[in-house]
């Protein structure tokens, strides 16, 4: 863990689909802290659903918001925040979070991403022809992002509980400066 940092913060990026919001809810319920999603907040900022803005504006325009809203969390504590699948791409997002926040990041394979979303229609990216190649695809061109979290945490074979209770666990080793 770099010096100089201000841990008040939890950030969960990874792939849809591999439970950040799920588990974002419960490490906030057991923390008593606040939770935030970066794609609600950019909702409830334009009044436009994500599938609206990527089909009318673009994706451009798209991460042109993400990395407003991800600016603006620097102001926050005690504060979960789950972050869009494709946020951490964006290396000025990811650095802005680790000033303020422990980012963890949650993996899963592309098997088990599918199963968990496969009856879900809000994500633009996944209205693809074949959408379980898509998944392959963008995991592999993104996995390099997320293994830049300061933890990796699998949730194929954990249930959200247990994701949440190892999240909250390296939050108090850290935040502590024991990690
Ligand atoms: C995206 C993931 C989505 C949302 C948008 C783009 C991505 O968030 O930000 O559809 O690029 O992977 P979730 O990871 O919460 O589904």
């Amino acid at each position: 863990m770099q010096s100089g940092r201000r841990l008040v913060n939890i950030a969960l990026i990874g792939f849809m689909g591999t439970g950040k919001t799920s588990v974002g809810r419960l490490v906030a319920e057991l923390l008593r802290f606040e939770y935030l999603d970066t794609d609600e907040l950019i909702q409830a900022q334009t009044g436009r659903s994500i599938n609206e803005i990527f089909k009318t504006d673009g994706e451009p325009a798209f991460r042109a918001l993400e990395q407003m809203i991800v600016e603006d969390l620097a102001r926050r504590a005690k504060t979960v925040i789950a972050t869009g699948g494709g946020l951490p791409v964006n290396p000025k997002n990811l650095a802005s979070l680790k000033t303020h926040a422990l980012v963890v990041s949650l993996w899963s394979s592309p098997e088990k991403i599918w199963e968990r979303v496969r009856h879900q229609s809000h994500r633009p990216l996944l209205h693809d022809e074949n959408p379980q190649a898509k998944i392959r695809e963008l995991l592999a061109a993104r996995e390099s992002f997320y293994k830049q979290a300061d933890v990796l945490l699998n949730t194929d074979l954990r249930s959200v509980r247990e994701v949440a209770q190892q999240v909250v666990h390296q939050f108090r080793l850290e935040a502590s400066g024991r990690g």
